[in-house]
């Protein structure tokens, strides 16, 4: 019996608000191996009895990730439905499949630059919004006729937003329109409201914040970044059973007034004065109680509806809600709520209170070494949320426009006596499916995969950020890089990923140079700060996220659409490491290199690798990876191009920085994990730099001194070079510094410094000590490509032909897993004892695999499946390999 689930339009189950024919994904499922499609049929209609299908066809092959229906060109504000169905050869036979339960998409404005009528309108004071950071309300009225058989919202904001519809809130989105390069980019939702509407007089709202638009943001800590305006624009389209339609736009007829939100930052936190309420505000049948004079016309804001994008997948919601562990009094006498987990989002509180009673909390990650609140990591960013009450009573409220990282909330003021009851907090990231489990004997291990996965849930909020706590909150472009690969083996980050380079392509400069923070907030900004005047852009390591993320995203999904997006920019990019070599190396500013490692001078964030040799390490491997990408795309000239720029930047690096005996001139770690893992090591050399890297480890006690370029590869470098007894033993490593020592101490996220909080209880200073930086998180890739060994055959993409090496090591008894990919799901366990090792794993359907167990394995017993020296081929379905060794 087959089954096709799991429908995707460009990779989303429903995705609402998509400008373009997307590309089409399924799953397969069936009781017996081997199952390799070799047709599908795809229909797309309109209504879902698929009685007059729009699109028809037989599509030859096996291709299941990402198809095309070519043909197919759907129209504006259209829901689809599809359905597929296969036949596939099997362990059974040819089979056939059922059709699929339909799948659902709706589409957006086609070209909004032609097709958007509505006004951006504001209810800001044009004399005093440049200095406000309140929220303000506006709301219109519309007519809507019987007979109305669907509508759509399309809505933004310069600022944020939340959409309301007769007093409903339109949808579970935070922190619309999300964060882009505003300057060129800014996103619209669209929004299915039929249900919301009714015959007769309708209304619609909007609460408004200043959000990243126009809050204090940034390393300049400026305001006003984008506008200093904040603005609602609303575009619905309203489709009538006689096939007519009406549009209904945001314009000077509507009226504006201040929000509750009295204040709103990101930075800062958000202040809420319930005397501002206007209870049904946004409901045409509640009578207008406001005070007169309260509601007042709105005045237009311009800003190019050329510049407007359809965002139909990937925003940000609540995700997680918990609950106060407990709440304490501090040494200091501070009281504080304690969340357990430290975590992006808000504090929702539930506070019994008069007129005039405040409640407020200030959120925080740590506690000092004498347990009291540790406020001074946040610097300048205040992270309070603040109620005022206006009438006696219970409510239960938190902030609409701002986030913070957090694990606990220090009580500042409370009507009455605040118990942990009266405390949850929620966390807020983009949407995304869980994509990867990990676990084993080891707690700590277990306990560093948790953290690992927390600093995704806690910096994956729109943008990916280097932290969620102090005032930064940026998009930093290396951050981002290093971390790319843990994050899709963790969730499924293809809609959040696409999204943010396409920010990255948007603010690459004109001679090719990729900003440091993506969107780029310090564009204006340039002298503002030390880095941004030294090197505003072309920093080596955070640069390359413009080549390394699409060629990660692509290897992870299998779309190669994300490489023909980029492939500009990337050449860009590459071109522009070129145009800045000096004897074929590139030199350009300052470069921040080994950024924060542990080798560096006291008080340093500079590692002791120099920064020419990072360099050069990072643009032979962006340039590589062009080479890989160009031969994907099928650019032959490309191809021989980039292959050449590689060699020289090889060749280069083999010149300058090995000497000629083969060593290293840098005595870093970091040197030499790079040497090995970017292949800049000529073989003959190759054992002597594993010899000298293990010797650098050794001088350390076993310890890593790495930092941002090194860390990520330190375990994978020695692994691959027959070193992995040495691998297991660093990553394995509790005492300071490591990644172990850090969740001993009760780490709940991965820490920006290894001595972020040192043995001794002092803190590294609280100038810049995030408690929740998923940079040195990125040894997770390792967790499950090595010690559970899900990888991928050479020269493939999207898991379609999986290499399964299993590595047991590190004294674990078992490891166990699973990685979600586009084809389905890979899940993997191994266990050994004294004599042997059972491996279990299975291979999704339409995928295939090869087993490679451990060197010097003997297999006992499989369940059918026939090896050659220690190799097995497989199809999809699930097997049991039991080998000694
Ligand atoms: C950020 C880092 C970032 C670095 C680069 C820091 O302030 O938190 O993670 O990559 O600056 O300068």
């Amino acid at each position: 019996m087959l089954n096709v689930t799991k429908l995707t339009f460009d990779h989303e189950t429903a995705p609402v608000g998509l400008d373009h024919a997307p590309v089409f994904g399924w799953q397969l499922t069936g009781d017996c191996r081997d199952i390799r499609q070799t047709m599908a049929q795809l229909q797309i209609a309109t209504t879902p009895d698929f009685a007059a299908p729009v699109f028809d066809e037989v599509l030859p092959g096996k291709n299941s990730i990402a198809v095309q229906a070519i043909g197919f060109a759907p129209r504006a504000l259209t829901r689809y439905y599809a359905r597929v169905r296969i036949k596939a050869d099997t362990s059974a036979g040819p089979q056939a499949s059922d059709w699929s339960a339909p799948g659902s998409f709706v589409t957006a404005l086609p070209v909004p630059g032609r097709e958007w009528r509505a006004e951006f309108i504001s209810a800001e004071d044009a004399d005093t919004c440049r200095k406000s950071s309140a929220g303000t309300m506006v709301r219109g009225d519309f007519a809507v006729r019987p007979g109305i058989r669907a509508a759509y919202a399309c809505t933004t904001a310069l600022g944020l937003y939340n959409f309301y519809l007769n007093g409903t809130k339109v949808s579970t989105d935070e922190m619309t329109p999300g964060w882009t390069s505003y300057n060129r980019r800014l996103l619209y939702q669209t929004y299915d409201v039929t249900a919301l509407l009714h015959p007769g007089t309708n209304r619609a709202g909007a609460m408004l914040g200043a959000g990243w638009y126009k809050g204090v943001m940034g390393l300049t800590r400026a305001r006003n970044n984008y506008g200093d305006r904040t603005a609602f624009s609303m575009q619905l389209t309203l489709q009538y059973d006689d096939g007519t339609t009406e549009i209904v736009t945001t314009d000077a007829s509507w009226q504006g007034t201040i929000a509750p939100v009295t204040f709103s930052e990101i930075y800062h936190g958000e202040e809420y004065d319930a005397a501002l309420e206007l209870p049904g505000w946004a409901d045409a049948a509640t009578p207008n109680a406001a005070p007169a004079g309260r509601w007042h016309g709105v005045e237009t804001v311009t800003y190019p509806a050329a510049q407007l994008y359809a965002q139909a997948a990937g925003k940000v919601s609540v995700r997680n809600r918990l609950p106060a562990q407990r709440i304490f009094t501090t040494p200091a006498g501070e009281t504080v709520v304690d969340f357990g987990q430290n975590m992006a989002g808000r504090v929702e509180i539930t506070a019994t209170g008069g007129p005039g009673d405040v409640a407020e909390l200030r959120c925080f990650e740590e506690l000092d070494a004498d347990g009291n609140a540790y406020l001074a990591n946040l610097r300048k960013a205040r992270t309070i949320m603040r109620y005022k009450f206006a009438q006696p009573g219970t409510v239960t409220w938190h902030p609409q426009f701002t986030y913070m990282g957090f694990r606990y909330a220090l009580v500042v003021q409370w009507p009455g006596t605040p118990r942990a009851e009266n405390f949850t907090a929620y966390t807020l990231h983009t949407a995304m499916e869980p994509a990867g489990q990990f676990q084993c004997s080891e707690p700590l291990v277990n306990g560093l995969h948790h953290n690992i996965t927390w600093g995704l849930k806690s910096n994956f909020l729109d943008v990916p950020t280097d932290c969620p706590q102090r005032d930064e909150r940026l998009g930093w472009t290396g951050d981002a890089q290093i971390f790319s690969e843990t994050a899709c083996w963790l969730a499924d980050t293809w809609t959040f990923y696409t999204k943010w380079l396409t920010d990255l392509v948007a603010d690459q400069l004109p001679d090719g140079g990729v900003t440091n923070v993506v969107p780029n907030i310090e564009e204006h900004h340039t002298e503002g700060n030390w880095l941004m005047r030294t090197s505003p852009y072309g920093m080596s390591g955070w640069a390359d996220a413009a080549t390394i993320i699409p060629w990660v995203v692509y290897k992870m999904y299998g779309d190669a659409s994300i490489l023909r997006n980029q492939y500009a920019s990337m050449c860009r990019w590459v071109d522009f490491m070129t145009a800045h070599t000096r004897g074929d190396l590139f030199t350009f500013m300052t470069q921040l290199g080994d950024w924060v490692a542990l080798d560096a001078e006291p008080g340093s964030f500079f590692g002791a690798t120099p920064t020419a040799l990072t360099s050069q390490a990072y643009y032979a491997l962006s340039a590589r990876i062009l080479a890989l990408t160009a031969s994907v795309l099928g650019k032959a000239a490309d191809t021989e191009k980039y292959t050449a720029v590689y060699k020289n930047a090889k060749d280069a690096f083999i010149k300058n920085f090995f000497d000629a005996e083969g060593t290293l001139t840098a005595q870093t770690q970091t040197a030499h994990i790079l040497a090995l893992r970017f292949d800049l090591t000529p073989e003959k050399w190759r054992a002597k730099t594993v010899q000298r890297l293990l010797q650098l480890l050794d001088e350390r006690g076993g310890h890593l001194v790495t930092g941002f370029l090194g860390t990520p590869y330190f375990c994978a470098a020695l692994s691959e070079n027959d070193c992995l007894k040495q691998a297991y033993d660093l990553l394995l490593k509790k005492d300071f510094p490591g990644w172990l020592y850090q969740v001993a101490q009760g780490a709940t996220t991965v820490w920006e410094h290894w001595d972020g909080r040192r043995p001794d209880g002092t803190m590294w200073s609280a100038g810049m000590n995030s408690f929740n930086h998923y940079a040195y998180g990125a040894v997770g890739a390792w967790l499950y490509s090595t010690v559970l060994g899900l990888g991928q055959q050479a020269g493939t993409a999207g898991f379609a032909a999986a290499r399964l090496a299993p590595r047991p090591g590190g004294g674990l008894n078992w490891a166990e897993g699973w990685h979600e990919t586009p084809l389905g799901r890979y899940a993997l366990r191994w266990e050994k004892d004294a004599v042997k090792t059972n491996v279990t794993f299975s291979v999704p359907a339409n995928a295939e695999a090869e087993l490679v167990l451990e060197p010097g394995a003997q297999v006992i017993a499989t369940d059918g499946i026939a090896f050659t020296n220690g190799t097995a081929r497989v199809g999809s379905g699930t097997y049991i390999v039991q080998y000694t060794k």
